[in-house]
């Protein structure tokens, strides 16, 4: 299996912050955002782990990387161009081959250690497997876009069956005006091999980029999706006031 961090993109909803400095080296506490995906996957047992990053940064990740981290062997990728988060894991391909992989965002905090996991996604023989955290009604779940529509900042799972404890996923949309519940998709992501023919087959969205909820929806039609529910605190942290959350538990996990 391969361990994955997809970390391209333009990042400019942190604001000036990313004007000179790459996104995933932005500070959260006490370390650059990179840090956090980077220990999730050493949870998982990597250290063999793919960077894609963007061409303008591609130098002070390398260097970044390379100067802090003798315990794990990059390889890197570049993505030209913003053209979301499918389109960064398809440049992947020639590293991943037939094998499977876990993809991570870049800018994506996870205090669950996701004990278990890799081998429960080999036992069930699935092609993909998500994992979802329930978000409250609330400023955690919206936003307004450029266009000044509100809408759900995540993609977010429609689940059926919950209630008998068989529950799968039937549908996922990405960032819904009328989201059909608060179980949002996190940034961690593991797929079968075959992802990389559902990610060519994949036609840009209403935001112009190559999305990951489309290749999943690939799954469910296959009836090949499984997913986790994530333990503990999980953000984002691209934005300001998701950086600021996350920040926010780290000082208090620290008291503790
Ligand atoms: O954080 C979870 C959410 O991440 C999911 O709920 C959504 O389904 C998923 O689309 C994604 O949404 P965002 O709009 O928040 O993703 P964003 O564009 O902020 O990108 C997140 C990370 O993905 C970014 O830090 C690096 C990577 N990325 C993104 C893009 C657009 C790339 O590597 N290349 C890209 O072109």
């Amino acid at each position: 299996m391969k361990g994955i961090i997809l970390a391209g993109g333009k990042g400019t909803r942190l604001g000036l912050l990313t004007s000179v400095l790459n996104k995933h080296l932005v500070g959260v506490g006490d370390r650059p955002m990179i840090e956090y995906p980077l220990s999730t996957l050493k949870s998982f047992g990597f250290d063999d782990i793919s960077i894609v990053t963007g061409y303008e940064h591609v130098g002070i990740i390398v260097q970044y990387l390379t100067e802090n981290h003798d315990d794990l062997n990059f390889t890197y990728k570049v993505q030209k161009e913003a053209g979301g988060i499918a389109q960064a894991l398809g440049l992947t391909k020639d590293i991943c081959k037939n094998d499977k992989l876990v993809a991570i965002l870049g800018d994506n905090y996870f205090e669950d250690d996701f004990n278990g996991v890799k081998e429960k996604f080999e036992e069930y023989n699935l092609g993909a497997m998500l994992f979802l955290k329930k978000i409250d009604y609330n400023d955690d779940l919206y936003y307004v876009d450029k266009d000044g529509i509100k809408r759900a900042k995540y993609g977010i799972a429609e689940l059926s069956g919950m209630e008998a404890g068989k529950g799968r996923i039937i549908s996922i949309e990405e960032k819904p005006k009328n989201p059909k519940s608060n179980y949002a998709i996190t940034g961690l992501y593991m797929y079968d091999s075959t992802v990389f023919d559902k990610i060519k087959k994949l036609k840009p969205s209403w935001r112009g980029e190559y999305e990951i909820t489309d290749v999943n929806n690939m799954y469910i039609e296959e009836g090949r999706l499984g997913f986790n529910f994530v333990k503990g605190f999980w953000s984002d942290m691209g934005t300001p006031e998701t950086k600021i959350k996350t920040e926010e538990f780290l000082r208090k996990k620290s008291k503790t």
